[in-house]
């Protein structure tokens, strides 16, 4: 039930108005003749319209106005005189007062001037839901563009705040190895012990009925600085594939009203999109794992085989990494290129150890094979999506700049920069390495070395992009 005040120290005005608003079916209607206790119950209760007297012996209406709207912020204030003049009316005005009445004014004027009042604060009102629908959109907007977790959860906590307006917000997810919930992130107004309890996820605090999911809410009454204020402990269980997998909390303060079912709705709607959203991140992460993983196997797979690269792979990904920051390359080449160089020669699988391990020269025919290693690898590895872009650093890696390497002769930029990169990469390293016919050399000769064969065997780009 929402609140009309009519305040006028004549007795059978307040009475007349009283009538003339009968038809106001929503509204509850407080008479007053004396403006003190007016003003008591206006400071102390849930108010939604004043309409009041400008003078009433000592106590003037522009002081009803002022105590209105100190306690109600979208409170309409409707002035009501017998001796207007100009300047108290722009006065009342300029202090947020609604309308101005002159008596004696009809009915019908004041029926028309209270609803005009209310229409425009339910708009107001209304405008205020629409900010918060809009904090969800930017919320489902964020997971869209595909937003990272943690920051998503930031944002929620920022945009669950908002909807109330809220005393504070957290996110608190389930920990699947201890099984306890654990916060994630929070926003706090001031040091309220029950509050910080609440928030971080005690559970005694969160009314969740663990059974049915319903959203937990407790309501309580607190003294802040001597004046009442209603609490409301909302805590929402995020739900995923039938399993509470966390807590969207938060704590709304307002002196006169608890928090209404269209702002639990909507932070309902948001714990619904959080859920959905920390569902595909697990997901995505367990498929990253388990496809990390296979990629780790793999590579040491090719390192058990091959005596002489042990930690090559390793020592390549991390020279590459530098010259490919030095070209500007982003975050998912980078991912990329780690593959790539942990993989380059997962071809060797399928040369013979006798050939692979060979302490002498290679026979032409024993070449001929060796050289069969990138095909093959990116044969074993060719129709799997995700590994699509790393096929270049596989296939390209011993092609020459100058069209004389293999496994197409490519010349020039024809050969994929991936390529072309891996290969003065691979033989920097090597060069370095020791090899069971000599020790490896140091750096200066290594770089010495791919100087002079820089833009016959090597891309001179890259050449340079090696010099410390
Ligand atoms: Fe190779």
């Amino acid at each position: 039930m929402k609140n009309i005040i009519v305040i006028d120290d004549e007795q059978y005005i307040c009475n007349i108005i009283r009538e003339a608003l009968d038809e106001f079916n929503d509204y509850e209607v407080h008479n007053f003749v004396d403006p003190q206790m007016a003003s008591e119950f206006i400071a102390n209760n849930a108010v939604d319209l004043v309409l009041t007297d400008l003078v009433m012996g000592d106590f003037s209406g522009e002081k009803i106005l002022d105590i209105t709207l100190a306690n109600h912020k979208d409170a309409i204030v409707v002035l009501m005189t017998g001796y207007p003049t100009v300047k108290t009316a722009i006065s009342v005005m300029k202090k947020g007062g609604y309308d101005y009445l002159i008596k004696p004014f009809k009915l019908e004027d004041l029926k028309a001037t209270i609803q005009r009042g209310l229409n425009h604060q339910q708009l107001r009102r209304e405008n205020v839901e629409l900010r918060s629908q809009l904090e969800l959109s930017r919320v489902t907007g964020a997971i869209a563009n595909g937003i990272k977790l943690q920051p998503l959860l930031n944002l929620v906590v920022d945009a669950a705040a908002r909807i109330l307006p809220a005393r504070g917000a957290s996110v608190i997810l389930l920990d699947a190895r201890s099984g306890r919930y654990i916060l994630q992130c929070q926003s706090l107004i001031g040091n309220d012990a029950s509050v910080a309890a609440f928030l971080k996820g005690d559970l005694s605090l969160c009314h969740i009925d663990f059974e049915s999911r319903e959203p937990g809410l407790f309501k309580e009454e607190i003294l802040d600085n001597g004046k009442t204020v209603r609490r409301s402990y909302i805590s929402l269980p995020l739900v995923s594939s039938g399993e509470i997998i966390g807590l969207l909390n938060t704590v709304y303060e307002d002196r006169f009203r608890s928090a209404n079912p269209g702002q639990i709705r909507l932070l309902s709607l948001m714990g619904a999109t959080v859920a959905a959203a920390i569902e595909r991140n697990n997901l995505d992460r367990n498929l990253k794992k388990s496809y990390l993983m296979t990629i780790k196997a793999l590579a040491n797979a090719i390192e058990a085989r091959d005596h002489y690269t042990a930690g090559h792979t390793d020592r390549v990904y991390r020279l590459a990494r530098k010259i490919a920051r030095r070209m500007g390359w982003n975050t998912i080449r980078m991912a990329h290129l780690k593959t790539g160089c942990i993989l380059h020669d997962i071809g060797k699988i399928g040369v013979p150890d006798a050939i692979l391990n060979k302490p002498d020269t290679l026979t032409d025919n024993e070449q001929v094979i060796m050289r069969r290693h990138p095909e093959l690898g990116a044969k074993i590895l060719g129709g799997i999506p995700f590994l699509e872009p790393v096929l270049p650093y596989i296939l390209s890696h011993h092609e020459r700049f100058d069209g004389e390497g293999y496994p197409q002769g490519l010349k020039g930029e024809d050969i994929p920069i991936e390529g072309r990169l891996l290969a003065v990469i691979d033989t920097f390293d090597a060069i370095l390495s020791d090899r069971p016919y000599r020790p490896g050399r140091d750096a200066r000769v290594a770089l010495d070395e791919l100087q002079k064969n820089s833009g016959t065997q090597f891309d001179p780009m890259i050449v340079i992009l090696m010099k410390p």
